[in-house]
């Protein structure tokens, strides 16, 4: 009942040029494609030109993150306003890289989130565990406190368009993907903390996707699972034709 996502996470990868190129290569591959929804999030300088590349297709532009203010002195930060002129209709929030790289934490994720949702973005919000909290035994309770800290407080309307992203940060371009079972496990917990903060019919409709070295070739025992709904995938979301495999797990 839950409609899949697949997302593609391009980081500081593509001009415009690379980015108009990538998009003639996967449209003729995912014409036909009906059983889920497709998202490619392009760096801010070539979200114009893949919003114009992906006009009249199923596939729907993201960015890669948003500031909560309206407006303001806030050297290189873009609006929720700004990313929707441009065209765009998701933004991912809270990547593992901008909470270890860029100072993010749950409260930024939090207020980011809320001014998202709340100008009319789809949120796909991360979240995720350290190698080193995996191994000490912390991985549930890190990820249920990011998700109670960074998703509490929305209101009703609101929890349709927010969608969780599942990254363990040691699975993240290092090739070694969780196995579909330490995916799906995270998923359901993250589903009864979204049901312990909201309630059971929030928490049955929240899609969740898995991020972390997703490949043409893992997707499809990941999607068996019944909480994993969908992929959110950096490396292999950069040629059309492994991004196009993915899409048609
Ligand atoms: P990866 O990145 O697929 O290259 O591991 C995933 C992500 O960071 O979203």
């Amino acid at each position: 009942m839950r409609r899949p996502i697949i997302a593609g996470n391009w980081k500081m990868f593509k001009t415009r040029g690379e980015t108009s190129a990538f998009f003639q290569g996967l449209i003729p591959q995912i014409q036909a494609v009906t059983h889920c929804d497709i998202v490619v999030a392009p760096p801010f300088t070539a979200l114009s030109t893949a919003v114009d590349e992906a006009a009249r297709t199923a596939v729907k532009i993201s960015a890669q993150d948003v500031y909560w203010e309206k407006e303001g002195a806030f050297t290189g930060q873009v609006s929720v306003k700004m990313l929707r002129e441009v065209g765009c209709t998701y933004t991912i929030i809270g990547h593992s890289e901008r909470r270890q790289y860029f100072g993010e934490t749950d409260e930024t994720v939090h207020k980011k989130t809320v001014a998202a949702v709340g100008g009319g973005l789809k949120a796909i919000v991360c979240v995720g565990e350290l190698l080193a909290e995996r191994d000490a035994g912390q991985a549930v309770d890190v990820v249920r406190r990011q998700v109670c800290n960074g998703l509490a407080g929305l209101t009703g309307p609101d929890l349709s368009n927010i969608i969780v992203a599942y990254e363990p940060v040691w699975a993240i371009g290092t090739g070694r993907t969780a196995t579909p079972e330490i995916a799906a496990e995270m998923h359901a917990a993250i589903r009864k903390t979204f049901a312990e903060i909201y309630n059971g019919a929030a928490a049955d409709a929240l899609r969740i996707l898995y991020g972390g070295s997703v490949k043409p070739d893992n997707i499809s025992a990941l999607m068996k699972k019944e909480d994993i709904d969908g992929a959110l995938v950096g490396g292999a979301s950069l040629d059309p034709a492994s991004f196009a495999a993915i899409i048609k797990y």
